[in-house]
């Protein structure tokens, strides 16, 4: 019966439509969007803070790029899940908001994550292969991790400058009045 064959077409097409709807992540995503520094608060060299800006900030900050095919359904819900998901777990551009705590449980992550290579996953360097990490890449960054854990640890390895001037930081502080 004709009627009852467009009806079910009709349905089709809604189930379909909301499932859409559903699979697609809270809208205005693509304006949470910073042009802040990735890492403030975080002692970093410009040589490691450039590879992991050019493997990771697409998903893990506010920075992200959205390559033409996050334009296009069913890619665009596939990466806007993605990049919810991975900012979920690590955003680089709030690394200020995060504690002593967090941000040593958050290094150790992306020591592992990345000297082991499950990141950047392989879906993605594959799309993006100016983004894949070198074995010493991988070492360089484990290194940084391991280095700043330390100084969290010990803030008093910290602050080059005040050292330098021989003077601690609550000193320098208290001598700018604060
Ligand atoms: C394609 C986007 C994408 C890129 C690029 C990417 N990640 Fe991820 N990352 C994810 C997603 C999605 C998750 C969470 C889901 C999962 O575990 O797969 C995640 C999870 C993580 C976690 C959390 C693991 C945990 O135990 O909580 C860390 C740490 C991490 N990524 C580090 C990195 C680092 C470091 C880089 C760059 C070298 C990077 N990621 C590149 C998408 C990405």
């Amino acid at each position: 019966m004709p009627q009852r064959l467009f009806l079910s077409v009709l349905g089709a097409v809604a189930i379909v439509g909301a499932a859409g709807l559903a699979l697609h992540p809270s809208g205005g995503m693509r304006q949470e969007r910073t042009w802040s520094p990735l890492l403030e608060g975080a002692e970093i060299d410009p040589g490691t803070l450039c590879i992991l800006e050019r493997a990771c900030q697409n998903c893990h900050s506010e920075r992200t790029r959205w390559p033409w095919y996050s334009h296009v359904p069913p890619a665009s819900w596939l990466v806007q899940r993605d990049v919810k998901q991975a900012r979920g777990h690590l955003n680089l551009s709030r690394w200020q908001d995060y504690g002593a705590d967090e941000r040593q449980a958050l290094l150790s992550a992306i020591g592992a994550a990345t000297r082991s290579g499950v990141m950047p996953p392989s879906r993605y360097t594959a799309l993006h292969p100016g983004s894949k990490l070198s074995g010493a890449e991988r070492e360089q960054i484990y290194h940084w991790t391991r280095s700043e854990r330390a100084r969290i640890a010990d803030p008093s390895r910290s602050a080059p400058r005040s050292q330098h001037m021989g003077v601690k930081p609550e000193e320098r502080t208290a001598a700018m009045g604060g």
